[in-house]
């Protein structure tokens, strides 16, 4: 009996991790290389974006920390939902500036780095937005992308 459902799970099981598939902890570098190839990040910014990511999320895209104020913070780059990205427990008011739910931020890079860009953008090309930044500025922050290749 067994047997006969082996199959079926296993398809199902395949295709949630097609469709999640960027749901993970990433390796370190293997996130350095896509930020700069697939998602264009000038070299220059590498390491900064790295280390805010660290500093986050430890590179778990599944992270989600609550803040103080009652928002909540999602993903690689701990996107907050009162400001950034939208779910049933944004507080009010609710900027959604991204123009994204927080679990599509959560489940796909895409979204998360298509909202990455709006808040640097929004925030005159700094990265003004994430509270751990000041201590990126602190650190030799070479040491995130220290001995990948493809850099
Ligand atoms: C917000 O996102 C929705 C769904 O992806 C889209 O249809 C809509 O045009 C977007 N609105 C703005 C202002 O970008």
């Amino acid at each position: 009996m067994a047997r006969v459902f082996f199959i079926p799970v296993t398809l199902s099981l395949l295709a949630i991790f097609a469709n999640y598939g960027t749901a993970k902890v990433w390796e370190r570098c293997d996130l350095a290389r896509t930020l700069l190839h697939t998602y264009q990040f000038p070299r220059n910014q590498i390491d900064t974006w790295m280390c805010i990511a660290y500093r986050e999320s430890r590179y778990d895209s599944l992270h989600i920390n609550k803040n103080i104020d009652g928002s909540q913070d999602y993903g690689l780059f701990q996107i907050n939902n009162r400001y950034w990205c939208t779910n049933s427990e944004s507080p009010q008011p609710n900027q959604d500036m991204c123009n994204v739910t927080c679990d599509k931020v959560l489940y796909s890079l895409d979204e998360t780095i298509k909202c990455i860009k709006i808040m640097y953008a929004k925030s005159r090309n700094t990265w003004q937005p994430w509270i751990t930044y000041p201590y990126c500025q602190k650190e030799d922050i070479t040491q995130y992308t220290k001995g990948c290749t493809g850099l």
